[in-house]
């Protein structure tokens, strides 16, 4: 039988709603913090290239197998091509850097395939199918169990439709009451793309607030949220709400935190459900924002 806490992507591999984000943690501390969340249930573990923390989520990962006794394939793991940025002075990714970039990342890890690769972002029109390309065969080395793209757009994906190539099995984007992309996620289930959900937590006022950690949002906007007072209600913290209302949606999650208590709350999302009149008023703050990427956001004209 599935895993109820589970979407399954079309190619079959079974993503854990609830997965853990490491964006921003330094390789230094990578390892204590995905052993500490696999420890306490995670179960799919979200890295990338750009994030420079592969050699730690690895070495986490297999303290973590060690230190409960789960297998490798009872934890999934997800890491992102960084597909190279002309207008950031980088040289895109070709096919066959592609295929390097996963072995250069699978060594990192410590790993001899990932159930999930994606293209982190859309950014160069002139290499996009080739780095596609790449991902394909990758999938048929065995070396990704499935691939997809992230902060794909409507037209991205179309883009691939119209060369004639293997639809995503998913597109993690930025999903949250502020950014509910509806006409990109219409168009994703029709192709039967699984949305992954990234910065839930943005409308925190937590949220990003170490130094370096600069997020865009201003008081203002939260000021009018009812996020807090609708938590109050089911006893849950506004981190939970918010991660609640993502999969109850079906979006599987990435919560990232270095905090254990934090993690441990940020995984507990089982235990209540929102009503569908408070599903309702979460889905009418729509601002058509996201805020996670820097300003000028290279993704939004690519
Ligand atoms: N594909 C992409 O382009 C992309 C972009 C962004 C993110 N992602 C992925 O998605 C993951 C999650 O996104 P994210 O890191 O932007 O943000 P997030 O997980 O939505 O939020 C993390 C922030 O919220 C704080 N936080 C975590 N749990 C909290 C809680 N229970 N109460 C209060 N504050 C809490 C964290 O601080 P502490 O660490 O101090 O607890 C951190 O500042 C990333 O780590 C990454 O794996 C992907």
């Amino acid at each position: 039988m599935t895993d109820p806490n589970t979407r399954t992507l079309s190619t079959g591999v079974a993503l854990p709603l609830v997965g853990f984000g490491t964006y921003l943690i330094p390789d230094a501390e990578a390892a204590a913090a995905v052993r500490t969340a696999i420890e306490l249930g995670y179960r799919h573990i979200d890295t990338a290239e750009f994030y420079a923390n592969e050699r730690g989520v690895g070495e986490g990962l297999r303290e973590a197998l060690a230190s409960t006794g789960l297998r490798r394939e009872d934890v999934l793991v997800t890491t992102k091509l960084f597909p190279g940025n002309a207008a950031w002075g980088q040289t895109p990714k070709t096919t066959v850097t592609t295929i390097t970039s996963l072995e250069a990342s699978l060594e990192k890890l410590g790993l001899a395939y990932v159930d999930l690769y994606l293209i982190h972002a859309p950014f160069e029109r002139s290499q996009r199918l080739a780095q596609w390309k790449g991902m394909i065969e990758l999938k048929k080395r065995g070396s990704a169990r499935a691939i997809g793209v992230s902060n794909f757009d409507v037209r991205h994906l179309e883009e691939l439709r119209e060369a004639g190539l293997e639809t995503p099995s998913a597109n993690q984007i930025e999903l949250h009451p502020w950014t509910q992309k509806r006409d990109l996620l219409r168009y994703m289930e029709e192709k039967n793309i699984t949305p992954i959900a990234y910065s839930s937590l943005a409308p925190l006022s937590t949220w990003r607030t170490a130094e370096g950690h600069a997020s865009r949002k201003t008081d203002a906007m939260r000021a009018e949220a009812p996020f807090a007072e609708m938590a109050e209600t089911y006893g849950v913290s506004e981190a939970r709400l918010l991660l609640r209302w993502a999969i109850q949606k079906g979006y599987p999650v990435l919560p990232k935190s270095t905090k254990r208590e934090r993690m441990k709350e940020n995984a507990d999302l089982f235990s209540f459900r929102i009503s569908d009149a408070d599903m309702a008023r979460l889905d009418a703050m729509e601002r058509g924002e996201s805020l996670a990427w820097p300003p000028g956001d290279p993704t939004q004209n690519a």
